[in-house]
């Protein structure tokens, strides 16, 4: 290399990383937050075989733990920028999902939207055990992620809005855009008015309810219609309807979201943390169940 490129180089170099500070966070998913809670309610409910299969699995820096490997996902958004369309997935403006109209990229590639994500790295895990050409680490950690967006409402929203991403809001007195306030405003409003301002707290009540509050609901949110597919359309249909019944509703370009909203929608957030992580330990026990799991109900254990 020339001299005078290297120079250049050295000059851009700075110049780059300052953009990069600079550029607005990435619209993606729920928050660091949101995805641990997913995964920590999920670590509890995880089979004897499925907990040795993810420690298995793990990379090192995990520290056996899944829930620091779950916000991964959005932290390789700049590097692998195919698996950006994987998050989430959109609908004509319509308040129902149909997998043949709404999952795909912007070139048109069929499955390419969080529920063909989630059927793919589920199909890749089964190979767990075999001789594979897959990365099964980040197979897993892509599932991880992606089965907790996908009960991010907004995740399955409307194409015109890119799923609130564009409509501008005001969170109390912050600016923040609709998505951003479902990903994480919500969330961090809660942890600091009802969890003294812990996550682990309000952790521990999602868990706490799940034998208590939501004991009865567990085994609706187990079941779905196609039994042997991993129910991620099931859970797609359902975030829309939260989108339209919920996050949409009442919402207008710069409308002020405070009080009413925070108190009406944050139990539905809560209650889609829950079923993200009780989901997550179902898909994850079937798939490292050892070949009998298919014909059992799914069940958590
Ligand atoms: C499936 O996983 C592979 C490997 O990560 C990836 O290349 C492909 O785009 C994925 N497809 C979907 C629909 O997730
Ligand atoms: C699998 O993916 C992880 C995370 O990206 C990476 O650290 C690891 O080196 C990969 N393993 C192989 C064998 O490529
Ligand atoms: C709230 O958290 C602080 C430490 O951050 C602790 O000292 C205090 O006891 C906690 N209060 C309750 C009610 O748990
Ligand atoms: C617990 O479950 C009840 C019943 O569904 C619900 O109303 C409440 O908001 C839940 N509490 C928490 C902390 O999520």
């Amino acid at each position: 290399m020339a001299p005078h490129h290297q120079q250049r180089a050295l000059l851009l170099f700075p110049l780059v990383f300052l953009l990069l500070l600079l550029a607005p966070p990435l619209a993606g998913a729920w928050g660091k937050e949101g995805h641990i809670m997913v995964c920590k309610i999920a670590e509890k409910y995880l089979s004897e075989k499925a907990a040795a299969a993810v420690q298995a699995l793990l990379p090192e820096s995990a520290g056996g733990e899944l829930c620091t490997v779950c916000p991964w996902a959005d932290q390789v958004r700049w590097h692998y920028h195919w698996a950006s369309p994987l998050h989430y997935a959109n609908t004509p403006q319509v308040c129902n999902f149909k997998y043949s109209r709404d999952c795909h990229n912007s070139r048109g590639q069929q499955g390419m939207c969080v529920v063909g994500a989630i059927n793919n790295y589920t199909d890749q895990l089964y190979s767990y055990g075999q001789k594979t050409s897959y990365n099964l680490t980040e197979s897993l950690m892509f599932l991880a992620h992606f089965v907790g967006d996908v009960h991010q409402p907004l995740h399955v929203g409307f194409q015109d809005d890119e799923g609130g991403n564009t409509i501008t809001v005001h969170w109390y007195r912050r600016k923040a855009n609709l998505h951003h306030v479902w990903d994480v405003s919500i969330i961090d409003t809660a942890i600091k008015d009802f969890y003294n301002k812990s996550m682990d707290t309000m952790v521990e009540a999602l868990k706490m309810n799940l034998t208590d509050g939501w004991s009865d609901d567990i085994v609706h949110w187990e079941n779905c219609k196609n039994k042997h597919a991993t129910c991620a359309n099931d859970y797609a249909i359902e975030s829309i309807h939260y989108s339209c019944n919920y996050a949409y509703k009442d919402v207008e370009q710069d409308i002020t979201l405070g009080d009413d909203y925070f108190f009406s929608r944050y139990p539905i957030v809560e209650k889609r943390l829950a079923q993200a992580g009780i989901r997550l330990a179902l898909v994850l026990n079937r798939i490292f169940g050892g070949g009998e799991a298919d014909d059992i109900p799914l069940q958590v254990q």
